[in-house]
């Protein structure tokens, strides 16, 4: 599998999502590049070293994206992942300089040495700004995973939205039309499958038990996030999106879907939704892979022994 970046809002489904892809063999991560969503990009860096400090992997580089979205008017979500985007933890900062180098400089240094694939778990800013530079270094990426967007399920930050689409919409549809024009495809993990995707409470206590050091790292970050699902939704548990757009990174049959062409409504009271062309009215040839189905059981099994580090037959 060739090398990932993964560019992310962290964010504690990010922290989660981070967690997994660094116990994944399958996955070698060249570098994390964070984006204002979730919380501000600088806030997501220091987060991210948190995750890598957690896993061991300070190694892994990390560069501080887009602090605004292509929009101009920037709205994050600390109302859900805490003032410090995980969970009002407030976990130990990691001391160092991050790299002057800015997350589009380093993805767009390396697509140009070779090919990899991106796994975007937060708005699609640092990626837009990318491929609006430089539209041929499309042809180099091997795979577009995008924890995003909504067929069929309502939206998250408003009826018709999911929050890393409607953060930054302009970024979004760039992302989309410039994925057509190259004649490529991006997989969207949408809330039609991470709402499927609920982590907990005697979840997160059985990790603790079996494995201490993670299970308590978990239980930090979560709890906040735990009780702004119980408040806002009546779920016990929290849904956590991004890690099952790894999860199917390194195992496609975790999801099926379909390929449709898909653009994103920038306007007015839908803005952030993905229209999904799955009737095929505008004839236009397919620039996503939505997905729509995936097996919740299999994927927390996937998850817990991937985290907890222990085999599992799938
Ligand atoms: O809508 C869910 C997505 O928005 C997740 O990636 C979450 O971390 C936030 O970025
Ligand atoms: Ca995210």
């Amino acid at each position: 599998m060739p090398k990932v970046i993964i560019d992310c809002d962290p964010g504690i489904d990010d922290a989660l999502a981070l967690l997994l892809a660094l116990a994944s063999p399958e996955l070698d991560i060249a570098g994390i590049t964070t984006v204002s969503g979730n919380v501000p990009a600088d806030i997501g860096a220091g987060n991210a070293r948190k995750v890598l400090r957690q896993a061991g992997r300070q190694d892994i580089p990390v560069y501080i994206g887009e602090m605004l979205p292509l929009g101009g008017t920037y709205v994050d979500a600390m109302d859900t992942h805490g003032r410090d985007g995980l969970g009002e933890s407030f976990l130990p900062e990691i001391p160092g300089e991050f790299p002057e180098k800015t997350a589009v400089k380093f993805l767009e240094e390396t697509l140009e040495k070779e090919e990899i694939s991106i796994l975007a778990l937060g708005p699609m800013t640092n990626l837009a700004r990318l491929f609006q530079k430089r539209p041929e270094l499309i042809g180099r990426i091997t795979r577009l995973v995008s924890m995003g967007g909504s067929f069929r399920s309502h939206g998250n930050c408003s009826p018709v939205a999911e929050y890393n689409y409607w953060c930054d919409p302009e970024a979004a549809k760039a992302c989309y039309q410039l994925f057509a024009e190259a004649g490529k495809k991006i997989e969207m993990v949408g809330l039609d499958v991470t709402r499927e995707i609920v982590l907990t409470p005697n979840l997160v206590s059985y990790m603790e038990r079996l494995d201490k050091k993670t299970g308590e790292f978990i239980r930090k970050i979560t709890g906040f996030y735990m009780d702004f699902h119980w408040e806002y939704e009546g779920i016990i548990g929290c849904v956590i999106n991004d890690p099952l757009a790894v999860a199917y990174m390194i195992d496609s049959s975790m999801c099926s879907g379909f390929d449709s062409f898909l653009d994103v409504e920038t306007e007015g009271i839908c803005r952030g939704q993905t229209v999904v062309d799955s009737m095929n009215f505008w004839k236009k040839k397919p620039n996503s892979h939505v997905l729509t189905e995936t097996d919740a059981e299999r994927f927390m099994s996937f998850f817990m022994s991937r985290i907890l580090n222990k085999e599992v037959e799938q």
